[in-house]
């Protein structure tokens, strides 16, 4: 296998939660986990880096923003269709470093695509943690993504959607993700576990905000997304100081992760 080249992969059904973003099941026969990512190439466009936001029996789930060369182009696909892949790449997240634990995720936006595996197997299988709570911000309702998920999600875990952008709301909290952490019951602070994925802004004052209420440093896992190229720690356009995010990440535990937040 030449890690560089990639494969061809089918489209095998697209899930359009807004205009510009959409889910795109993709055929997949590997072993991969939640929180790692494929790079996605159309050629004379090039290759961008999305992470797995659902793995099954024979496929995975990119969910992917339109936002540029790449992705405006992948947009003009559809089931039946293929896309180019490489990967998986990166660590991910381990499962088992939650097992038992009081869990809590944090996300924003399309930082609820590298979670959501991880939300998943939680939620259908609640004997494997302690207890599962996902505090998940969108802009406003009509721009929540998986939202058919969580719902069903909320018969096991506690699922907490805020609208960050939106004045009054029926069902959902509201504002920011950090005025409603010190809202939130841990039996036991001290072990509880986090995982916190979103925009920077976000990433900074949620990881703040978890101290400050007790959560230790080394119980907070965060995944960076950096500017990336090969994913594959040749081409340095990852590195900070001596750390390929693209190898040794995109998933760390703060102690070590900190120093790459911007
Ligand atoms: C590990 C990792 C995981 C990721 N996971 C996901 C995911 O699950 N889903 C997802 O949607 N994204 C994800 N991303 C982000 C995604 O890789 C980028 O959005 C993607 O690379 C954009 O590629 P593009 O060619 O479509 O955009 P580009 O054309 O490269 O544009 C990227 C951004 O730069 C801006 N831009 C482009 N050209 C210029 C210019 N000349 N001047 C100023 N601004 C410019 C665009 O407006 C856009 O915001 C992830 C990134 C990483 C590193
Ligand atoms: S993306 Fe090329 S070294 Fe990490």
């Amino acid at each position: 296998m030449n890690d560089y080249l990639p494969f061809v992969s089918r489209i095998l059904s697209v899930v359009k939660h807004t205009e510009i973003e959409y889910t795109f099941r993709l055929s997949y026969d590997g072993v991969v986990r939640p929180g790692q990512f494929f790079e996605v190439s159309i050629p004379k466009y090039g290759e961008a880096p999305i992470s797995v936001s659902g793995i099954g029996d024979g496929w995975v789930e990119l969910t992917i923003r339109r936002v540029g060369k790449v992705t405006n182009e992948v947009f003009e696909h559809y089931v039946g269709d293929t896309l180019l892949l490489r990967g998986p790449l990166g660590n991910g997240f381990a499962l088992d470093l939650f097992q038992g634990k009081e869990l809590l995720v944090v996300a924003g936006g399309t930082g609820a695509a590298p979670v959501r595996g991880v939300i998943q197997h939680f939620a259908e299988h609640p004997q494997d943690c302690k207890a599962l709570t996902a505090l998940v911000s969108f802009k406003k309702e009509n721009e929540i993504l998986f939202r058919d998920d969580f719902s069903r999600w909320s018969n096991t875990a506690n699922i907490l959607l805020t609208m960050t952008r939106q004045q009054e709301s029926e069902k959902y909290l509201l504002g920011r993700v950090t005025n409603h952490i010190p809202n939130l019951q841990f039996e036991n602070i001290k072990n509880a576990v986090a995982i916190v994925v979103g925009p920077a802004d976000l990433m900074q004052s949620a990881v703040a905000e978890l101290l400050k209420i007790g959560f230790q440093e080394k119980n907070i896992w965060i995944s960076e997304e950096r500017k990336m190229c090969c994913g594959l720690g040749k081409c340095g356009h990852c590195r900070v100081g001596k750390t390929y995010i693209c190898l040794e990440g995109p998933v760390f535990n703060y102690t070590d992760g900190k120093m790459f937040l911007d």
